[in-house]
């Protein structure tokens, strides 16, 4: 809890189940799974940020913390989901000149002002929500639709703690 905020909803996962292979769904799905915008992104964003921030700030370094392992959990789903559509879950995704490419450290800010790190991260859950929005267009799947559906709830939990945390800050 934070702020009266649950971290860790009491929701389950919807399980994955078998996904008959599409290649071409999987790729799509591998912008959320490694992409600059995309889970692997928000865990070491938020890891570096819980390292990063001063010992009197512990109480949302340990929130920080678990966010991210609660993201690391949505690396895991999608990377099953990809695997499970055909294709290999590998931490690379398509550029913009369609060309796959491996993640990068260089993909994420090393902001440290706390303020500026909260901004940045609510832009990138609500980006993250964008796309898995428009992931659940694109797959017309429903059992990617209801697992895709649970994870933006934690998405948009993470923006209300991040913003809960902000506006007690200024
Ligand atoms: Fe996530």
């Amino acid at each position: 809890m934070i702020n009266g905020i649950q971290i860790n909803l009491d929701i389950p996962y919807p399980p994955i189940g078998d996904l008959k292979p599409n290649s071409k769904l999987a790729y799509k799905l591998k912008e959320a799974y490694a992409g600059p915008i995309s889970e692997i992104s928000c865990i070491t964003k938020y890891i570096f940020e819980h390292i990063s921030l001063n010992s009197d700030l512990n109480e949302i370094k340990t929130v920080l913390k678990k966010i991210a392992i609660i993201e690391m959990k949505h690396l895991d789903i999608l990377g099953t989901m990809i695997k499970k559509l055909g294709i290999s879950p590998t931490y690379t995704a398509f550029n913009s000149v369609e060309n796959e490419s491996y993640w990068q450290s260089n993909l994420i800010s090393y902001e440290t002002d706390l303020i500026k790190c909260l901004k940045e991260n609510i832009i990138d859950e609500q980006k993250a929500i964008n796309l898995y929005k428009q992931l659940i267009i694109d797959a017309q799947d429903e059992k990617i639709t209801k697992v895709l559906k649970r994870i933006i709830l934690d998405e948009e939990n993470h923006i209300k703690i991040f913003q809960s945390i902000l506006n007690n800050l200024i």
